[in-house]
């Protein structure tokens, strides 16, 4: 059976499907000029659904993807291009958070968003961890810590006085949180870590930049966890505290909650290093 379907009477014979298919597996065939699936196009389709959302008839159906189910262009939504640019420049780590709690509606509405980021082949290869309960969020924080003690003798000192550890853990020890930054949620991005292309590393990165992105938008604020997510692919008490399916690896973690401050300002960055040839 065919993963995709085209209402011939629909169809305008426009190509607009044959020239946006990324993998080529639509071709326009026969004296009607009509839009079909090429020999290997069920095997070759990544399921991108892009032949069902360019179509302006609404000709294309997929066997996962009803065209009527795709949720329609709505120009009235797009943004500006000064909302765009100040958005992107106005986004911050957040390194404080309310100690309210995020209600899983809004943060799965987040993740719902986030998962419209690309991925290589559309593989969709990203995972969602998310740490929920702040004791958990401090416990596995505790464990980051854990291990950073870990490497103050031996081998792993360099390492340890490169990435400041030293001071991480006397803030630790002074009551303060360099890690989890006192966050009430913690999100680990994860994913099969055997794919035929390595997907999950780009999906993760690219998804958790996205969520990011969007958070200020559901007034909340985010952070990578750098040192989290190192310790988690380093240290396998933190590994196996987080749970994950056998074949997974943890691919980027974030800090999320409620931004105790506002900014008022956006800081400066480098200038842009182009080349153009
Ligand atoms: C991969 C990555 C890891 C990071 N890890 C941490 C971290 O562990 N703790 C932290 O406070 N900030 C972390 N950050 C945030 C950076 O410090 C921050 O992006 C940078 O200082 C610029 O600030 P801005 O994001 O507000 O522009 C990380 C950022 C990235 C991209």
């Amino acid at each position: 059976m065919s993963l995709i379907t085209i209402d011939d009477e629909k169809c305008n014979r426009c190509g607009i499907c044959v020239a946006e298919c990324p993998e080529r597996v639509i071709e326009m065939t026969g004296k009607e000029n009509v839009p079909s699936v090429t020999e290997f196009g069920n095997d070759l389709c990544i399921e991108c659904g892009h032949c069902v959302a360019v179509c302006p008839e609404a000709a294309f159906n997929m066997n996962i993807m009803a065209a009527e189910a795709c949720p329609p262009r709505q120009p009235e939504l797009f943004i500006t291009l000064e909302q765009m640019e100040y958005h992107i420049r106005f986004r911050r780590s957040i390194r404080t958070y309310k100690k309210k709690p995020v209600p899983r509606e809004i943060l799965e509405r987040l993740i719902q968003a986030s998962q419209y980021a690309p991925t290589a082949k559309n593989l969709q290869p990203v995972c969602w961890l998310i740490i929920e309960n702040r004791e958990e969020v401090n416990r596995l924080g505790l464990m980051v810590i854990d291990w950073m003690r870990s490497m103050l003798n031996g081998e792993s000192k360099p390492l340890f006085t490169e990435f400041m550890m030293k001071q991480i853990v006397g803030d630790w020890e002074n009551g303060g949180d360099w890690i989890c930054r006192g966050a009430p949620h913690m999100i680990v991005a994860h994913g099969p870590n055997d794919l035929p292309i390595p997907a999950s590393e780009s999906g993760c990165t690219i998804a958790l930049t996205t969520l990011e992105l969007a958070a200020p938008s559901f007034g909340l604020g985010a952070c990578w966890g750098g040192y989290f997510n190192a310790t988690a692919n380093n240290y396998p008490p933190l590994r196996q505290a987080l749970d994950l399916p056998k074949n997974h690896d943890p691919y980027g973690a974030m800090m999320i909650g409620y931004p105790t401050y506002e900014y008022h300002r956006i800081p400066l960055r480098k200038d842009p290093d182009i080349k153009w040839r």
